[in-house]
This record gives structure tokens, C-alpha cells and sequence, in this order.
């Protein structure tokens, strides 16, 4: 206890998200002073912005427990009750990738929801039969990439809706600082700014940058991390100017290279480049999209001039 992690503890020692922090603030106290638990919350958005993070300090804010688990982990709905039934009044369920609860998981999710129980049938043919469990009030904290993964029932359920999104640069230079801190790791601000700025506003990447950055430094045996060892580290690890690594420069490349730039879908990138279509949905495209070098349209990705520019590439149709 008092010692620095690298995950914050608290709200006030949560750096960004700024919109949701000073509104969930305000939920937790009322929820305090009605003594009751705090409503179902939902947060979406790209990995790596905190939203584990963010769960594990709503319950200390709370001063209850955290159960963690994820949709694909709960098979079937006696894994479900198994996790219910260990609740104390007021804990925190933290479910990530909730969108890949089974169908049938869900569904008995509905009840425990909104009032606080569960029907099941125990036993099998002729020993059949309805059980009715009642459960102690309860937080959901589910986390998804992408809310428009969720079923719309399930959606519904949530009264408090968390929009992570990507972290400034000033906000991204003050997590890196604090990490140094936690690693008692010197860092002067333009080292900061630089592993901040090529980031791609997302903290687990400025964590790990750092993490490597602060090898380099280490083993050249410089006392302070500066913009000089960020810049050689980031060489080597092929992470360039804006912050791309290979994986987005190859997707880029073949957009360019194979279509022209696009349009072309989703599945077509997929193959050619061996990725799952969600891993370009869910990791990969949005930061490209939020930078401006991609752009969707009902044909089909196209990648922007700013990309070609970046690449160093000219475009030759036309
Ligand atoms: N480390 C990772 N994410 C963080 C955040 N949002 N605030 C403070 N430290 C962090």
C-alpha cells in the first residue's frame, strides 16, 4: 500500500478520459450516499486504453471487491452462476470482451441485471426443473471494443455508457512520466513528449515503448532518458514518425500496392495481409482512421493521400 503501480489505484491518479472519470465521479458518490450499488457500466473502445484499469478503480473507489473474467471464458450459464453466486453485495463484475458471451449466457445475464436473479433449469429430462436464485445487488462492468458488437438487449441493460478515447499527447507524456517514476527511471519532458507522440494515443503502447526505450538507455549507460536514445530505440523497433509500426505500414502498403488504394473490403485486406478481420476492425484500423490515412466508404476502404505522403509513395491512377 502507498507504493507507485503502474496501474493507477484511484481516479485522481487516472491520467485522461477526463468526460468519463468527472461523470462516474458523481455516479459513485450518490451510489455511496443511497448505499446502494452502482448501475451497470459499459466501456468501449480500442485496447489498451485503460478499460481493465478503469474497472479496478471504480471498485476501489467503491470499496468493494472485483471479479474479472471474459465473455469466451464463460462457457455456459453454470459458469455464470458459479461467478454470481460468490458476489458480495455491492462487488463489481468485470466482464472484458463481454461481446463474446455465448448467446445462451446472456440471456440469463438479463435477469441478474435488472433484478437481481436468475432462473435455471438443474437437472436433466424427467429431473428437470426450474431454480430460482436471488442474488445480491451487483455491478456489471463489461468492456468491448465496440459497442455495436453488443446485442441490443443487452446494451439496453447498461445505465451508464463509457466512451474511451484516444489519450492527447499531453495526457500520453504524463502517463509515460509516471511510469518512469514507478521504474525509478529518469526521463527528461522531450523524451516524454517523443515516446508520447508515437504512441498512437494509446497507453499500453507508451508502456511499452518506454519499457524498451529504458533498455536501450540501460545498457548504454545513460543517466537520463532523452530524445536521442527515444529516437534510436524507436529506429530499431521499426516504429516510425507517426507512431506506425510494420503491421500498419503493411496494411497501408498493400492497399496501395494491390488496389490502388482502395477501394477494397475488409476480407480482401484480410487475406492478403494474414490478419483475422478483426484484428484489422479492432487494432489496427482505428488509429488509422482516426489519424486520417484511412477512410470507410459503402465500397470499401480507401486510403487517404496523407497515408501516400507518409509512405513516400505516389499515387498512379488518374
Ligand atoms: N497507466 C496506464 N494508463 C494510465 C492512465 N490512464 N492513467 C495513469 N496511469 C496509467
Amino acid at each position: 500500500f502507498g507504493q507507485l503501480s503502474l496501474r493507477p489505484q484511484f481516479l485522481n491518479q487516472y491520467i485522461g478520459q477526463t468526460k468519463i472519470k468527472d461523470e462516474i465521479a458523481v455516479y459513485i458518490q450518490a451510489a455511496k450516499q443511497r448505499e446502494e450499488s452502482l448501475d451497470h457500466v459499459l466501456l468501449y473502445g480500442p485496447p489498451g486504453l485503460g478499460k481493465t484499469t478503469l474497472a479496478t478503480v471504480i471498485a476501489n473507489e467503491l470499496q468493494v471487491n472485483i471479479k474479472t473474467t471474459t465473455g469466451p471464458a464463460i462457457e455456459k450459464p453454470g459458469d455464470l452462476v458459479a461467478i454470481l453466486n460468490e458476489l458480495e453485495p455491492g462487488d463489481v463484475l468485470f466482464i472484458d470482451e463481454i461481446h463474446r458471451l455465448p448467446k445462451n449466457v446472456e440471456e440469463i445475464l438479463y435477469s441478474a441485471m435488472e433484478d437481481f436473479y436468475i432462473d435455471i433449469i438443474v437437472g436433466q429430462d424427467t429431473t428437470a426443473h426450474p431454480v430460482h436464485f436471488p442474488l445480491p445487488p451487483f455491478t456489471l462492468i463489461g468492456a468491448t471494443t465496440r459497442a455495436g458488437m453488443l446485442s441490443a438487449p443487452l446494451r439496453a441493460r447498461f445505465g451508464i455508457l463509457g466512451h474511451m478515447s484516444y489519450y492527447t499527447e499531453t495526457e500520453l507524456t504524463a502517463i509515460v512520466k509516471r511510469s518512469a517514476e514507478v521504474f525509478d527511471t529518469q526521463i527528461d519532458d522531450q523524451g516524454a513528449h517523443e515516446i508520447a507522440r508515437r504512441s498512437r494515443g494509446t497507453p499500453r503502447i507508451a508502456n511499452r515503448l518506454l519499457k524498451r526505450v529504458r533498455d536501450f538507455s540501460q545498457v548504454s549507460q545513460k543517466e537520463m532518458i532523452d530524445k536521442e536514445i527515444v529516437d534510436y530505440a524507436l529506429k530499431l523497433l521499426r516504429v516510425d514518425e507517426k507512431g506506425l509500426d510494420d503491421n500498419d505500414r503493411k496494411l497501408l502498403r498493400t492497399m496501395i500496392l494491390l488496389y490502388n488504394g482502395g477501394p477494397v473490403g475488409l476480407s480482401t485486406i484480410a487475406a492478403n495481409i494474414g490478419e483475422e478481420t478483426d484484428t484489422i476492425e479492432d487494432v489496427i484500423e482505428p488509429y488509422l482512421l482516426q489519424i486520417g490515412f484511412i477512410k470507410r466508404t459503402p465500397r470499401g476502404r480507401v486510403v487517404t493521400d496523407a497515408a501516400y505522403q507518409h509512405l513516400g509513395l505516389v499515387r498512379t491512377d488518374k
